[in-house]
């Protein structure tokens, strides 16, 4: 499959309707994905990105029906990771000589990933490829958005942005155009996205995306190297990745929890009851975190307030999958959101004092002591456990 996006502008690339796990299995791809490529045919001819090492040979086979792999003028690498570089190896087998446009980072990790001495062409924001026909191509370097190769670009005329990973979702769809898609899902899949992905690097989110307003370029569409293509009103995506940036967050307390014979599940229940008593308007959400998809919980996370965090003591510590989650939110760095933490226990009781240690190293701002039980709760611990979500509440505003 290819298709036109704009012009002398088709799509190359891959669309992954199998794929449940991405980055290892790390990040859940419920709707599947795309790696998304892009061949430009002026006077000059551009490729940019390729797909994932599985689909090398198909690739470069169906490329080779659009074009004579030697009229390549040039290759852009905008990001080296290797749902976006694994089809070079077989590509650049073919076509050895044709120069590689990519960051210095870029060519790091290129060879790193590859070990191959290709014909590496070294690019830095402000520079430019002349693709005649008056178009050309300006490069703007964004590391850690999200790898330290990162970079944008943009093609004149066509008024095309080549975004990468920025802006896209893990998302298959034939339609591939947004105004096409059904809207929850497209935003539901972005906003996963940027929660799992681009948290921890927010504070830079926002200077790119001003730095790039600043340039004051026309913006027709936005290309990105996953899921869908920005086309109508592509400033969309654009405003909601500042605000998203911005410490977001939405009336949400999300409750997460583990549990071995239901006591913090009880607790966690009755806890969600007393905050629907103190505030009735906060969106309350549970889930267990045994039995719930690690992304999907980042992403609810990413959409709170506050969150509280429920295991059981077992072995004078933590349950395993609490610890995960600590583990994964550890390495996002949300800002601005609270957090209690409660538990039950047979004997020793240490889970909530290990917890909210865990989430104060982790950026959270602790409210109270959290709530340990021992054994089962009854009618009265019930009770103890509503007041809590009560005054946790109260401790918010
Ligand atoms: Fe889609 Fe960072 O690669």
């Amino acid at each position: 499959m290819t298709f036109t996006v704009k012009n002398n502008i088709q799509w190359v690339g891959k669309i992954d309707w199998e794929l449940r796990k991405f980055h290892g299995d790390e990040y859940s791809t419920h709707r599947g994905s795309s790696y998304n490529s892009y061949l430009i045919q002026e006077e000059k001819t551009a490729l940019i990105d390729t797909v994932w090492g599985p689909f090398a040979k198909e690739y470069v086979e169906n490329l080779k029906k659009t074009i004579d792999l030697k009229n390549i003028d040039y290759v852009v690498a905008l990001h080296g990771e290797n749902d976006h570089s694994g089809a070079l190896p077989e590509l650049m087998r073919q076509i050895p000589d044709t120069p590689i446009y990519c960051t210095k980072n870029g060519v790091k990790i290129l060879k790193g990933l590859y070990h191959q001495d290709w014909n590496f062409n070294i690019v830095k924001t402000g520079d430019t490829l002349d693709l005649g026909n008056n178009k050309t191509i300006t490069f703007v370097e964004a590391p850690m958005l999200h790898w330290p190769d990162s970079m944008f670009a943009y093609l004149s005329s066509d008024e095309v942005l080549f975004s990468n990973d920025a802006f896209g979702q893990h998302f298959a769809s034939e339609f591939m155009f947004n105004d096409r898609v059904d809207q929850a899902e497209l935003f539901q899949e972005c906003i996963k996205y940027y929660a799992n992905i681009l948290t921890p690097f927010s504070p830079l989110v926002i200077k790119k995306i001003k730095e790039v307003l600043g340039f004051n370029l026309p913006l027709d569409m936005i290309c990105t190297s996953h899921g869908i293509i920005w086309r109508d009103n592509p400033a969309q995506i654009v405003e909601k990745y500042l605000e998203w940036a911005d410490n977001y967050q939405e009336n949400q307390v999300t409750i997460l929890y583990d549990t071995m014979w239901d006591s913090t599940r009880i607790m966690a229940e009755q806890i969600a009851a007393g905050i629907r008593e103190a505030d009735d308007n906060i969106r309350v959400k549970l889930f267990n975190l045994a039995k719930t998809d690690k992304n999907d919980v980042i992403t609810e996370i990413f959409k709170s307030k506050a969150i509280l965090l429920g295991s059981s003591t077992i072995n004078n510590g933590i349950l395993v999958h609490v610890a995960a989650l600590l583990e994964e939110i550890q390495g996002l760095k949300f800002k601005n959101k609270a957090v209690g933490a409660f538990g039950s226990y047979g004997w020793s009781g240490e889970a909530v004092k290990i917890m909210l240690e865990r989430l104060e190293k982790s950026g959270f701002k602790i409210v109270d002591k959290g709530l340990k039980m021992i054994w089962a709760p009854d009618d009265e611990k019930m009770k103890t456990c509503k007041d809590y979500g009560k005054s946790f509440i109260d401790s918010l505003i």
